[in-house]
C-alpha cells in the first residue's frame, strides 16, 4: 500500500492491527482512547499514560497503565507487559520530547521479537514552528523527528520507513534486535547530540 490509501495515521495503524493481527500490543500516550479503539479483541493490549482520558468501556482485553512510561518500564509489570510474551506491536505516541520517545523505543525493543513492529507517531513535522520543544501552536509534534535521522545514524540494522500521513506523519520500524544495547549503553553521550540536532537535519 502507498501512504495515498492511508488518508491518516489512524487508517495505516487499522491496517497494520489487521494485517498483522499481533497477539500483544503496547501502546504509549492512549489519551481519549482512539488509537486503542483500532485494536482487535483477540490481541492484549496494554495502554500507559499518566493522564488517561478515556471515554467510555473498554474491552476485557485492555488494561490501562496510569503512569509515565518511564515509571512503567521501570516497575515490575513494565519489565514483563505480557507475562514474558514478547510485544508484537507498539505504538509510541506520549511525551513529545524526543528523548521520551528514545527511550520508549529502547525499552520496547528490548521487550520485543526481532519480527515485532514499532510505529513512531509525529515524525514528518508539518513545519518548524510546530516542531519545537516549546509547545506554541495547537498541532505540536515537537522534536519527535530528529528520531529517525538519529536512528539511521546509531542503528542502520533497523528497517525504518517513513510514512507521510496525516496530520505528522509516522515511522513503521521493523528488523528489530532486543539483545541490542547500544543505544542504552551510550545512552548519556547519544541524548546531547540528538537533542542538540538542528532543524533541517532530516532533509
Ligand atoms: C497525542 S496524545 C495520544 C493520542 C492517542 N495515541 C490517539 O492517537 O488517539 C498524547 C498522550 O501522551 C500522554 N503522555 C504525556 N507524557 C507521557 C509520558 N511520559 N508517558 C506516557 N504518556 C505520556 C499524554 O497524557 C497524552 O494523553
Amino acid at each position: 500500500m502507498s501512504d495515498s490509501e492511508y488518508p491518516t495515521y489512524y487508517h495505516l495503524l487499522a491496517d497494520r492491527h489487521a494485517t498483522r493481527k499481533p497477539l500483544t500490543y503496547l501502546e504509549i500516550g492512549v489519551h481519549e482512547g482512539h488509537s486503542l479503539g483500532l485494536v482487535d479483541s483477540a490481541t492484549r493490549v496494554v495502554g500507559v499514560d499518566p493522564e488517561p482520558k478515556i471515554q467510555g468501556e473498554l474491552g476485557d482485553n485492555i488494561t490501562i497503565v496510569s503512569a509515565t512510561s518511564d515509571d512503567y518500564f521501570a516497575s515490575e509489570a513494565g519489565q514483563r507487559p505480557f507475562a514474558g510474551h514478547p510485544i508484537e506491536m507498539a505504538f509510541i505516541d506520549g511525551m513529545h520530547h524526543v528523548e521520551f520517545a528514545l527511550r520508549d523505543f529502547i525499552n520496547i525493543e528490548a521487550r520485543s521479537a526481532p519480527d515485532s513492529v514499532v510505529l513512531i507517531h509525529d515524525c514528518v513535522p508539518i513545519d518548524e514552528e510546530t516542531a519545537r520543544r516549546e509547545r506554541s501552536t495547537v498541532i505540536w509534534s515537537g522534536d519527535i523527528w530528529k528520531l529517525i535521522p538519529f536512528l539511521r545514524q546509531h542503528r542502520p540494522d533497523l528497517d525504518i520507513t517513513v510514512h507521510d500521513v496525516e496530520p505528522t506523519g509516522m515511522a513503521e520500524i521493523t528488523n528489530l534486535d532486543p539483545s541490542n544495547t547500544s543505544l542504552s549503553d551510550r545512552y548519556d553521550e547519544l541524548v546531547d547530540e540528538l537533542i542538540n540536532m538542528p532543524w533541517g537535519s532530516a532533509d
